[in-house]
């Protein structure tokens, strides 16, 4: 079993959706083994995104990243990294496949209402970002 990072962004808080939106997660068979509500700072965030900074959209990202409050989770589970991707579906919400996260709930690119680990390697990195070993129980 494997472990993948998660975030719940600010559009699914501010619509109430963090309920819908772990039920989507249960039902894929993915365990959510720590979860924390947080209000990100603007140095966490561009810590975070900071792969993304020469990227043109780096300024909106951090903006919208630290414009409410956010749900931090770790996901555990078969092949969860991968599983989880699927799960949410493709950026663009447009192009995300039918019952995907992000085909049910986001509204554009910019705020597409989940973030997932891309590796195995960045999971473990953006876990030790956000959570202490003894906040995720399995
Ligand atoms: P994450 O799981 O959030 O990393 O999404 P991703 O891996 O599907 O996308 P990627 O890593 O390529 O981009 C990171 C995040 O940047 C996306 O989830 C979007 O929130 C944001 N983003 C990507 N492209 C655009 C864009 O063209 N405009 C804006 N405003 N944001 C973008
Ligand atoms: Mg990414």
């Amino acid at each position: 079993t494997e472990r993948t990072f998660s975030i719940l962004k600010p559009d699914a808080t501010r619509r109430n959706l963090t309920g819908a939106v772990n039920a989507v997660i249960e039902k894929a068979g993915l365990r959510i083994v720590g979860q924390r509500r947080i209000q990100m700072s603007r140095q966490q965030a561009e810590k975070f995104y900071e792969i993304h900074k020469e990227r043109p959209f780096f300024g909106e990202l951090v903006e919208f990243m630290t414009s409410g409050p956010v749900v931090v989770q770790v996901l555990e589970g078969e092949n969860a990294v991968a599983k989880y991707r699927e799960v949410m579906g493709a950026t663009n919400p447009a192009q995300a496949a039918e019952g995907t996260i992000r085909k049910l709930f986001a509204e554009s690119v910019g705020e597409n209402t989940v973030h997932g680990s891309d590796s195995a390697e960045n999971a473990k990195a953006e876990i030790a970002q956000f959570f202490q070993d003894g906040d995720i129980v399995g």
